[in-house]
């Protein structure tokens, strides 16, 4: 190389020097622009200012709710009535899919207008917004974010038109913040999954027209064995139980599902299967907004009645608002509003900006539903005994509220999520697992399903009588339920008020009192308050339990656990009663009771039951006694070979070394290899 050439050399060697660095300083440059331009939506510079167009359209939603939901809110509230035609008219709007882009039905607006509709909803009627933030956020995100594009336009396309509404069902009775413990199963057979279970606490249901349905489709590996699906009302073996009689936001439904071999088509799986759980999670996510904007909405509300109170009411001379103690009140009402308005438009921001949100939402669900709660105890306190008084907005603001802080998940599960994000998920040897058993602790749960109604009822009445239960003997149908022997009681399966005739005809056979499950009870008035069973009411601790058309909610069981035998009747094979019977008969109780009653019918009058002799509780049958002890490394199960693992295909009585090569542990699915042996027992019996 000559010296020009070294030159040129250089010379080029500068150039390219000064363009990387001119490319780095770009590069810096449109990263602090990008990040400003997150900053700015529709047109001005934000910081969690809305733009005019957002405000442009809190102003029609808010004209649309003061003129055809605050007029009716008394109403619906006092009736527990659904705003149909409001909703309607909502849809015709164009307001309930404003989230999506139009060619899925939707106005092709941004996050933070869906929150600011919800917000201006719940304003007048904390119950109106949620219906709409269900729809959106848990009913339409879904299929939107996973769907295939045949879904879209399938299920898309009318629920952001508003022509359908769609709804979440995730929660169960043994999953509720422990959404991983779903026992709802879907069994592929063919082009379709045989969807069996229920889902309990279903906002929109039964008026929704399309769920988004979590179920099993691996058992025992955990979450990563929930799948997603998109279920139709209407389909045969879908039906709604009871539609709640909640505390607030009374004008939207909520209600159970119970699925009874529901044919899923193959091509309404959302996402691949195993990807449930994960959909559950980040449709959660946004549905946070949505609940943290119902709450804002309502906190607003209600901080805006105290406000026009304060001024307009008289005391000591001069309108409270200028007495400093109400002022101060209304001075801290107004920044909690404000800093929770902060923290809803923030996490739509990023949502809208395709940024991590899940923090946020969090943040804003559990802060601004806490704080919302001060604001309407504030809101009720200031106007004194006029807010107690039903028909005061102040008064059906105060019980909406409170649902804010635990639907969607608990305020603690916001507080879970946020530490996770802070300090990260918690190790897995740190975590206690324990397999999850029936409410009512171990039970036979021996089904009699084979033969005729009346050979199932022999199978019944042989088993009892084989464990000491004398039918010769009874007390009075009105012992209280805390000194009974025996109770029958009776569920809502029992149907009219006729049938409890045979009620009260099984009672006398069987020797037993009368009780009844709760909605029997307050609901139907059946029977007298007194003598429903269950957490709320009388606990039953005496020997025999015949359940009669009760499904068994939660609180029933927990009114029964110490029962020493619980039988139950009823026509669901899918019902919770049966996972915490001891014998069962599915049926329905109109044809089992009438063969029952004459079975335990010895042509005689019963004679005055001895004292009370506990029954010694039934235990499943256990096997060949335990040698070895073996605990999973993953989680610290310890498998019991006296026990198996029955929901594992692993029957009692199979020793560790007999397990399948296949088989994992129910708890946290970790191989089988992966356990240790930690010592030895002569017998475990
Ligand atoms: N997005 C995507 N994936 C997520 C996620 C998210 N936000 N959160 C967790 N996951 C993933 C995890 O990464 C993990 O995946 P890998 O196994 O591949 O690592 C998997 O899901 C399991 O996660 P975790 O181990 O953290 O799950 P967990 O069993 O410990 O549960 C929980 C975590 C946060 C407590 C969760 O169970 C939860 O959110 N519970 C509350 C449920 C809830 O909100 N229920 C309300 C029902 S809906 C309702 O109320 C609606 C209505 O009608 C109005």
């Amino acid at each position: 190389m000559d010296i020009i050439e070294e030159d040129e050399y250089l010379f080029t060697f500068h150039v390219l020097v000064f363009m990387d660095r001119v490319v780095k300083m770009e590069r810096f440059v449109k990263s602090i622009f990008a990040d400003f331009g997150r900053q700015q939506k529709g047109g001005g510079l934000r910081m969690f200012r809305t733009s005019e167009k957002h405000e442009e359209l809190r102003a029609k939603v808010r004209a649309f709710a003061e003129e055809e939901v605050k007029p009716i809110a008394f109403m619906l509230d006092q009736n527990n009535e659904f705003p149909h035609e409001a909703i309607k008219k909502f849809g015709e709007m164009g307001f309930m899919g404003l989230p999506f882009p139009e060619k899925y039905g939707g106005a092709g607006l941004d996050v933070m207008n869906y929150a600011i509709a919800v917000e201006e909803l719940a304003r007048v009627d904390g119950g109106t917004g949620v219906i709409l933030s269900a729809h959106v956020s848990l009913g339409c995100y879904p299929i939107y974010t996973y769907g295939t594009e045949e879904q879209k336009q399938k299920y898309l396309v009318p629920l952001a038109q508003g022509k359908k509404l769609g709804a979440f069902a995730l929660t169960e009775p043994e999953a509720g913040s422990d959404a991983g413990g779903t026992q709802t199963t879907a069994v592929l057979q063919g082009d379709h999954y045989l969807l069996n279970g229920g889902k309990i606490f279903i906002t929109n249901a039964p008026f929704a027209d399309v769920y988004i349905v979590f179920a099993v489709t691996t058992p025992d590996i955990g979450t990563k064995g929930i799948s997603a699906f998109i279920v139709e009302k209407g389909w045969d073996g879908f039906e709604f139980g009871d539609h709640y009689d909640k505390m607030g936001i009374r004008s939207s439904s909520t209600a159970e599902l119970i699925f009874n071999d529901v044919k899923v088509p193959k091509e309404n799986l959302l996402g691949r299967e195993g990807d449930g759980f994960k959909i559950a999670m980040s449709t959660l996510d946004g549905g946070r907004i949505g609940i943290a904007a119902q709450a804002l909405g309502i906190a607003q509300g209600a901080y805006e009645h105290a406000l026009d109170y304060a001024k307009e009411r008289v005391q000591f001379g001069k309108p409270i608002a200028f007495q400093q103690v109400i002022s101060f009140k209304l001075a801290d009402m107004y920044t909690k509003l404000r800093t929770s308005r902060f923290l809803v438009y923030s996490a739509a921001d990023l949502k809208d900006s395709d940024l991590p949100y899940g923090l946020e939402s969090a943040m804003a669900k559990q802060y601004v539903s806490d704080m919302g709660l001060e604001v309407v105890n504030e809101a009720l306190q200031i106007f004194g005994g006029s807010g107690y008084l039903k028909g005061m907005e102040v008064e059906r603001a105060y019980r909406d509220m409170k649902i804010t802080t635990i639907y969607e998940g608990t305020n603690e599960i916001q507080k879970m999520v946020v530490a996770s994000h802070i300090i990260g998920k918690m190790p897995k040897e740190y975590a206690v697992a324990k397999k999850r058993g029936p409410v009512t602790g171990t039970r036979k749960k021996l089904i009699f399903k084979d033969g005729s109604a009346k050979e199932r009822v022999e199978q019944l009445v042989g088993s009892l009588k084989n464990d000491g239960y004398d039918f010769t003997v009874g007390i009075p149908a009105d012992t209280p339920i805390y000194d009974a022997e025996r109770v029958v009681s009776a569920g809502k399966g029992i149907g009219p008020v006729e049938n409890m005739k045979l009620i009260e005809d099984l009672a006398y056979q069987a020797g037993a009192a009368i009780g009844s499950s709760r909605p029997v009870a307050e609901n139907l008035k059946y029977v007298p308050l007194n003598r429903y069973v269950g957490m709320s009411g009388q606990k039953f601790k005496g020997n025999l339990y015949i359940a009669c058309g009760i499904s068994g909610a939660g609180q029933h069981l927990k009114g029964i656990k110490d029962a020493a035998t619980i039988v139950a009747i009823n026509k669901n094979a899918n019902a919770p009663i049966f996972k915490n019977c001891d014998y069962g008969i599915v049926g329905d109780v109109n044809e089992i009771l009438p063969i029952l009653i004459k079975a335990l019918d010895n042509g005689e009058a019963k004679k005055p039951a001895p004292p009370m002799k506990r029954v010694k509780r039934a235990q499943p049958f256990k096997l060949a006694p335990t040698e070895s002890i073996y605990v999973c490394n993953g989680c610290g199960y310890e498998y019991d070979p006296a026990i198996g693992d029955e929901e594992g295909g692993v029957a009692p009585g199979t020793k560790y070394d007999k397990l399948p090569e296949e088989w994992i542990c129910p708890v946290c699915g970790e191989e089988k290899q992966k356990f240790t042996l930690v010592g030895f027992v002569e017998s475990r019996q």
